[in-house]
């Protein structure tokens, strides 16, 4: 097993003052019993992507260019701990949604996300057993991502409140299938600057994705999650199912 600890920068947002609020006015609402209600909230989705990316200081939305989390800590693998701070994520302007399905009876949904290219910049410490090899260090990281597909799927709960329907942020636990595409890896001063070994560790890195996309993958998952997390808090927290659906 493996524990994360993920720390987001959200400014009020976790917090639960439940006034009702009304939907943000660059989402654009659906008929719950429009015959295209996916391609209805896909368009929607669409149209209001790039308003959430730039961040909303009304709805305290922070901006998404790039996404900022102040700490991410895992031990992806038994006895290999990982940590990036001051983690930086550049391209979210790059994601296209490429398809969305949701279901009001079931209350489940799902979103496909294609992203052209996409970079993280952090601190990173590592100490521990990567594979077969021992590795420890600390410096500067940078990870590429070319063409990420990206797939979410949760389902959902209600609360009532005052006669009107919520979705229960606190019930959705998304799962994220991410595959990162055609990576680079970039750990500089691996090894107290030892640059031989840490050339040798980068290179096994970007030579053999596959081999070590179990473990990157899961700090990737971690942050996916809280940009899912933060979106669906910041626009739905004290909306009414009936004003998104009518
Ligand atoms: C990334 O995807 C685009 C669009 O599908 C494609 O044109 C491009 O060749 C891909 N890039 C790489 C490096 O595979
Ligand atoms: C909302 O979801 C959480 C997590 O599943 C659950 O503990 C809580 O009881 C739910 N709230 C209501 C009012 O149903």
């Amino acid at each position: 097993m493996y524990r994360i600890l993920i720390v987001l920068s959200l400014i009020g947002i976790l917090q639960f003052p439940v006034d009702s609020k009304k939907l943000p006015s660059f989402i654009k609402p659906c008929r719950r019993n429009d015959p295209n209600l996916d391609a209805c909230v896909k368009n929607s989705a669409i149209s209001a992507l790039p308003h959430i990316l730039r961040g909303n200081k009304d709805l305290k939305i922070p901006s998404y260019l790039p996404f900022e989390v102040p700490l991410v800590e895992v031990e992806p693998s038994p006895g290999l701990f990982f940590k990036l701070t001051n983690l930086k994520l550049h391209g979210l302007d790059t994601a296209a949604i490429t398809d969305i399905k949701i279901d009001l009876e079931k209350q489940t949904f799902m979103l496909k996300l294609f992203t052209t290219h996409s970079k993280t910049i952090s601190q990173y410490e590592v100490d521990g057993k990567l594979l077969s090899f021992a590795v420890y260090g600390t410096g500067p990281a940078e990870i590429t991502s070319v063409n990420a597909t990206t797939h979410v799927s949760f389902s959902f709960g209600m609360v009532e409140k005052d006669g009107k329907r919520y979705i229960n942020i606190s019930s959705i636990l998304p799962i994220i299938d991410y595959n990162p595409g055609i990576v680079h890896y970039q750990f500089d001063n691996l090894f107290g600057g030892n640059k031989l070994l840490g050339d040798n560790i980068n290179k096994f890195m970007n030579e053999n994705p596959d081999e070590v996309a179990d473990i990157t993958n899961i700090p990737n998952v971690a942050v996916i999650k809280a940009i899912i997390l933060q979106t669906m808090k910041s626009i739905l927290r004290g909306v009414s199912i009936d004003e998104v659906f009518s």
